[in-house]
């Protein structure tokens, strides 16, 4: 019996040596919420919001993305410019990112966050790999755009109706406010008006 007791304080002695690769189950599966957060707002409250805004996490991940590929890809006399512009928009959709991921958690849900989930879950079209002009580049933000805002739009309308604020809040605020400002921007650069010379005014135009 001494001699057992001996070897189990052996065995807990405290140990410089890293452990490395190490592996167990899941504290928490995808998909759920925790119980006891003191928040005021019901399980399944908490479980539609955080399962709503797991999708609009992913498509926003994966319109931060669409944006550094078109930050890294842009060609032509607007280079530098669009350049400048994607990555700004870019490092703000970072922000929202982390502030839905972040909303999910402390609703007691799991944030989606890896590359492949993201990319089984988002609603945006996949583009090429390869590089493409810019008024297709533009577009196929905007259009990013457009389904994000539609979903933010509905969530942020559900958030209220079943009680939820802070989500509400962070929606309309945030996220919304932040695309509506972004697509006005992008849409700037795919109106067609005249570099260097101006157009001549019609004979219609003119006779009027
Ligand atoms: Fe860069």
């Amino acid at each position: 019996m001494a001699k057992k007791q001996i070897s189990s304080k052996t065995t807990e002695r405290v140990s410089a040596q890293p452990r490395f690769h190490q592996r167990a189950g899941e504290i928490q599966p995808y998909g759920t919420v925790s119980h006891l957060l003191p928040l005021e707002l019901e399980e399944p409250v908490r479980l539609e919001m955080t399962e709503q805004l797991n999708q609009l996490l992913a498509d926003t991940m994966t319109l931060r993305d669409l944006y550094k590929k078109s930050h890294w890809q842009v060609a032509g006399p607007t280079f530098y410019q669009l350049h400048l512009l994607f990555d700004k928009h870019f490092g703000e959709q970072v922000e929202l990112v982390d502030s839905i991921a972040e909303r999910i958690q402390l609703l007691g849900g799991v944030a989606i966050a890896m590359a492949p989930d993201v990319a089984e879950t988002t609603q945006i079209e996949r583009p090429p790999r390869g590089r493409e002009e810019v008024p297709v580049q533009l577009s196929r933000l905007l259009d990013a755009h457009q389904v994000i805002i539609g979903e933010v739009r509905k969530q942020a309308r559900r958030a209220s109706q079943i009680g939820d604020d802070g989500t509400n809040d962070l929606l309309v605020s945030q996220v919304l406010r932040t695309n509506e400002l972004q697509v006005w921007f992008l849409s700037e650069h795919l109106v067609d008006v005249p570099l260097v010379k101006a157009k001549e005014p019609s004979a219609t135009s003119s006779a009027a």
